[in-house]
């Protein structure tokens, strides 16, 4: 599968690695996806003193809000492969009980059966094989223990306000180049967890509203002016052809867009 950034951040240059980690930083704020992490929170149900897992952790803004769950009792485990994004999460370390380190989702070394819970959130989208890392969040997990999955479905993002045609020809150029390869891993997720055995599996589509281009483009590349014209696969005409229409739409105040994230959560049996 071809690399997108996030599946290998350490090899970014340092000014697009700085863009990425506030990028995310900036998505953690947005109320859309808080709404989606309520979900997931909810989804997940953890306890105080459990002994959590984030997997992917990128900022490590979630770890640190599942900490005041699990509370002194407890811990969470922020993992992420990048060495870079771990070491900025680490800088925004506020004493709560995270411990920090670098890993492949896909090969731990964090023993069988040794967490209560997993939350992975908009990271199975950018692993080559997701049902073998889905595997490997079950054989760290305790039977009983609960796994939260959270991923985009790309595949669901449409628009209004902007021209039809120029928005499906944008999508079908950007699509696996500025979002990641695997579109529709959102809506798989609750058959990978069915088809992993685990038991009072839940499935919650989220459907993020953006009514702004500048709310959108928290979120979505493709409407984001500052992702560099050289990243871009469309021809830099219907680049800025694009991005005209969706600031005209926004002055107008009729730009809108729609994502669904999926929230699914399984028991381990
Ligand atoms: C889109 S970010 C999401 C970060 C965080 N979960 C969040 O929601 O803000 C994807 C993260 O997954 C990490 N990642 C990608 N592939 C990974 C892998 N195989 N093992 C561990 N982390 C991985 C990236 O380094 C990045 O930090």
């Amino acid at each position: 599968m071809e690399r997108t950034p996030f599946s290998d951040l350490d090899s970014q240059p340092s000014e697009m690695m700085a863009m990425l980690l506030a990028a995310l930083e900036a998505m953690g704020r947005h109320p859309e996806i808080r709404r989606v992490r309520r979900t997931a929170m909810e989804a997940l149900h953890p306890q105080p003193g459990a002994r959590l897992l984030d997997a992917g952790s990128g900022a490590g803004d979630v770890s640190r809000w599942l900490a005041t769950k699990v509370g002194t009792g407890g811990e969470v485990i922020a993992l992420d492969q990048s060495a870079a994004t771990i070491a900025a999460a680490v800088q925004q370390h506020d004493g709560s009980n995270v411990r920090y380190m670098t890993g492949d989702v896909s090969a731990m070394t964090l023993p069988t059966d040794s967490v209560d819970g997993v939350w992975c959130e908009r990271v199975l989208q950018h692993v080559d094989n997701a049902d073998a890392a889905i595997a490997e969040l079950i054989r760290v997990t305790r039977p009983g223990g609960r796994i939260c999955l959270i991923d985009t479905d790309w595949e669901s993002l449409a628009f209004d306000g902007v021209p039809v045609r120029l928005a499906e020809t944008v999508m079908t150029d950007v699509h696996g180049r500025l979002t990641p390869k695997q579109l529709d891993m959102g809506r798989t997720l609750r058959r990978r967890l069915v088809d992993a055995h685990l038991v009072n599996v839940t499935a919650t589509p989220v459907t993020c509203l953006f009514a702004d281009p500048a709310s959108a483009a928290v979120v979505l590349p493709m409407v984001n002016p500052m992702v560099p014209a050289d990243t871009w696969p469309t021809s830099p005409g219907v680049r800025d052809k694009w991005l005209a229409h969706v600031e005209a739409a926004g002055a107008r105040g009729d730009f809108l867009a729609v994502l669904t994230i999926w929230v699914v959560a399984g028991t381990v049996a």
